[in-house]
């Protein structure tokens, strides 16, 4: 599980703020990197010198092949996790563990199965929040991803793409200034992904937050973001860094079939070493990857 494996965060000791961002916040980071300790009492270094500014509202893509330290950024962007070597700055302060300034989406719902939709929205309050305001907040939320029929449901009696519209509005119920979303779309089929895409713009067009996607889709990287960052490696021993950094051009929603896209889709694919026929180079056998996700 994401939280039971972290290593103790130990980030900066400023106090964050009481999750109660109106604004989007600016993510900073710092010479980023993370070494795990390896079985024979080495350590294995999987990200490093990560520089980047993420400008508050902005939507960051974050591509990368499996295992190259996606997860394991964002993590550390939330302080559920600690880097070994920079930091990252949100709003200008360092981050601290569980930082409630941001909040996590993740890639399954993690709805409380005994609970309403509403309860489980609920959760994601801040801390102190009034009650009537939290439940004016939790309603508003609801309707905004379009279950104001189903908030009395508990999360068997919906759909995956239901409840992880659940998950969306839970972790925008603390009102964050960056929302970290880890493949949030990642489980759904193709067409729910779609409206999920749609959802999120919605979103981000009613409520101006910072977003940090991880995703294994290229299309969807450049559907969303303004700025997509490619991880990679050049050796099993280095760890990952930022292998190519794109500005997508044009304002959303954006043309899905547009020449300049299908460009940058080539890419970034190139980066990930799959050409442009779905196939992962290098690799003997004749299995395509499928085309959509990657
Ligand atoms: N707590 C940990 N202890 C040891 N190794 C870890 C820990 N967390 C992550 N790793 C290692 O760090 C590497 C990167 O993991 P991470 O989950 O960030 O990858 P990812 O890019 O998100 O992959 P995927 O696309 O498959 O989700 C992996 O090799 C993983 O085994
Ligand atoms: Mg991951």
């Amino acid at each position: 599980m994401y939280l039971a494996s972290t290593a103790p965060a130990a980030s900066g000791s400023a106090p964050a703020r009481a999750g109660t961002a109106d604004a989007a916040f600016a993510v900073e980071f710092e010479g980023l990197g993370r070494s795990f300790p390896s079985d024979r009492g080495a350590s294995r270094t999987v990200l490093r010198d990560v520089s980047i500014s993420v400008q508050p509202g902005e939507v960051l893509a974050i591509l990368g092949t499996s295992g190259c330290g996606k997860s394991t950024l964002l993590r550390i962007a939330g302080g559920l996790d600690s880097a070994t070597a920079g930091r990252v700055l949100i709003d200008g302060t360092p981050t601290v563990d569980f930082d409630d300034r941001t909040a996590v989406g993740f890639q399954e719902p993690r709805l409380l199965p005994w609970r309403s939709i509403t309860d489980n929205v609920a959760l994601g309050l801040p801390r102190g929040t009034p009650k009537a305001d939290g439940a004016a907040r939790v309603a508003r939320l609801i309707e905004l991803v379009g279950l104001s029929d189903f908030a009395g449901h508990r999360p068997r009696e919906i759909s995956g793409g239901m409840a992880q519209r659940a998950s969306l509005a839970r972790a925008l119920a603390r009102n964050p200034g960056v929302l970290l979303l880890d493949e949030p779309f990642g489980a759904l089929d193709a067409l729910t992904r779609l409206k999920m895409q749609d959802l999120l713009l919605d979103v981000h067009a009613a409520a101006p937050t910072t977003v940090l996607l991880v995703t294994h889709d290229v299309d969807e990287a450049l559907q969303l973001a303004d700025r997509i960052i490619l991880l990679g490696r050049s050796n099993e021993l280095d760890g990952s860094t930022i292998a190519q950094e794109i500005v997508v051009p044009g304002t959303r929603p954006r043309d899905r079939g547009s020449a300049e896209l299908a460009e940058l889709r080539g890419r970034l694919l190139d980066g990930l070493g799959i050409d442009r026929h779905g196939q992962a180079r290098g690799v003997e056998t004749t299995t395509a990857i499928p085309h959509f996700p990657y």
